[in-house]
């Protein structure tokens, strides 16, 4: 278990920068596309589609981490008294399950808008959503409950 464990909370930190990058990325290329009033094209598509990707594969391993993490800590009884297994199992997870919900939400309303407003509507919903994940990432420099940069 403990094996599984570390190789899950391996693959959940290192998505944490694809997904990082990849937000970067199509927050560059709805802002360019916005304000230099670009034509939509196969790149932002593909761009947004490999994000949401990295989001999803994220919250599958973060639901499992969820629950491999609390009966490591002895359930919820336990954990409201610890303020770092708290931060995880409410803040952190509560967090980045909104963000990807609104990032789906986003990417629908994309799909639906004119082609002329597309570039806004992602830049907006991937903005607010990209900010709540960073927000939300247990940098090393963050008190308490800090983690690796990377492994
Ligand atoms: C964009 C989404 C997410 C990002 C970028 C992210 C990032 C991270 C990072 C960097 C860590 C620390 C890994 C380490 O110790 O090296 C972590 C831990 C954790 N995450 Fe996430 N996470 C996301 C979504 C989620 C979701 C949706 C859940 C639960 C439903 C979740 C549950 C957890 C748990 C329980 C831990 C602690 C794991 C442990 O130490 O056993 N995460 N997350």
């Amino acid at each position: 278990m403990n094996l599984v464990h570390t190789i899950l909370v391996d693959l959940h930190s290192i998505n944490r920068w694809i997904i990082v990058l990849l937000g970067l990325y199509v927050l560059f290329l709805s802002a360019r596309g916005w304000f230099g009033r670009r034509a939509w094209g196969q790149a932002a598509e593909k761009g947004s589609r490999y994000f949401l990707i990295a989001l999803d594969v994220q919250l599958l391993l973060g639901v499992v981490l969820y629950f491999v993490f609390l009966s490591r800590q002895g359930g919820f009884a336990h954990v409201f008294g610890n303020p770092a297994s708290r931060f995880f199992l409410m803040e952190h997870s509560v967090m980045m399950l909104l963000a990807i919900i609104l990032a789906h939400v986003g990417g629908y309303f994309v799909k639906k808008a004119q082609p002329e407003s597309k570039f806004k509507r992602m830049f907006i919903f991937y903005g607010v959503a990209f900010l709540l994940i960073l927000v939300s990432i247990p940098w090393p420099f963050m008190p308490g409950y800090g983690r690796p940069w990377l492994l």
